[in-house]
């Protein structure tokens, strides 16, 4: 059965912008500003990661000090290690994830760790978050193919969803960061991860690159699942997933859910006016349909 309520998780400003080039921390803010004002509460707004590998968030402390913290949203950050941890908490990061993949090649090129080596990692920044009483998401990544590998076992996803959940991470979203999956594809890979981890604990993050997101979100909302990542804009896609493009733009899947009857707590209006906002500042068109087709 369909949601009637779904939360959607924005990460534009971080899984978009991590891979656009020539972005001010001053736009990042305006556009931050703006999501929270169109209705969003869960918003990405940076990544503690090494600047070295991703140099667009090396801003991201000075994101969370400087942003104008609305109420009732949680702001949230990457960390894929204690380091990562350590900052996004000085910084006042109301929210952490780790990043794990399902491909150890991904893995490997990604956060330059096998998987378990990753799972050691993680283990304290899981006690430190918990000690300070920060909600940990889990993403896994490759959940419906690698770049490097090809397909990947929906078993392997299962295991490692289940292991980050078992961790203590409160939800775990599944990336398809490449966006290869088709429908049927999709919601096997969920119904299969589901017999692992609850279904109410999955968000599903997938990338746009072959132009199925939305179907496959479509065709996986009937499985439960109700907590969905989006990019506004459709902005960006992963510096370590060759041809990666952004995630689905959120535009687009607040207008079908919004005709399908399901609430989102969205202002459409103002959304778009923040994906087109940002997509000026960085001088490319929207990668949103809904926006595209509104806007004179
Ligand atoms: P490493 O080189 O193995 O780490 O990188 P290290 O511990 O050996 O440290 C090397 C250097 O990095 C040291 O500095 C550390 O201090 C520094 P140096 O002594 O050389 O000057 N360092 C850090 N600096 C700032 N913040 C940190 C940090 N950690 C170490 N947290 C590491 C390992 C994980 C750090 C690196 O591989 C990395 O930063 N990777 C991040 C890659 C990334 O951000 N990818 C994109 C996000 S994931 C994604 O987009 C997928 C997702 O959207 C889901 C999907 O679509 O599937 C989530
Ligand atoms: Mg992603």
């Amino acid at each position: 059965m369909m949601p009637t309520k779904v939360s959607i998780f924005e990460v534009g400003a971080r899984d978009g912008l991590q891979n656009e080039k020539a972005v001010t921390t001053a736009d990042k803010l305006l556009l931050i500003d703006k999501l929270g004002a169109a209705g969003l509460t869960r918003i990405e707004a940076g990544s503690f990661v090494s600047p070295k590998w991703v140099p667009q968030m090396a801003d991201s402390a000075e994101i969370f000090k400087r942003l104008n913290k609305r109420s009732g949203v949680v702001y949230s950050a990457l960390t894929p290690n204690l380091k990562g941890l350590e900052l996004a908490l000085d910084a006042g990061a109301d929210e952490v994830a780790i990043f794990g993949a399902a491909s150890q090649s991904f893995s490997q090129r990604n956060i330059n760790c096998s998987i378990e080596e990753s799972i050691e990692r993680f283990i304290p920044v899981m006690e430190r978050a918990s000690a300070s009483n920060v909600r940990v998401r889990g993403y896994v990544s490759c959940v419906l193919g690698c770049p490097y590998e090809g397909d990947i076992a929906v078993s392997e996803v299962a295991r490692v969803a289940e292991i980050l959940y078992k961790m203590g991470c409160y939800e775990i979203s599944l990336g398809d960061t490449i966006g290869v999956g088709t429908a049927k594809n999709a919601r096997n890979m969920v119904e299969a991860v589901a017999n692992k981890v609850p279904v109410d604990k999955l968000a599903l993050h997938f990338h746009d690159t072959y132009g199925q997101a939305l179907a496959n979100i479509l065709a996986c909302l009937e499985t439960g699942v109700s907590v969905i990542d989006s990019s506004v804009a459709g902005l960006g896609g992963c510096p370590y997933a060759k041809g990666a493009s952004g995630n689905l733009a959120t535009e687009d899947l607040v207008y079908m859910l919004h005709g399908l009857g399901i609430d989102t707590g969205i202002e459409l209006q103002q959304l778009i006016d923040a994906g087109n906002s940002i997509s000026r500042a960085i001088g490319r068109a929207s990668g949103s349909k809904v926006a595209l087709a509104t806007t004179a």
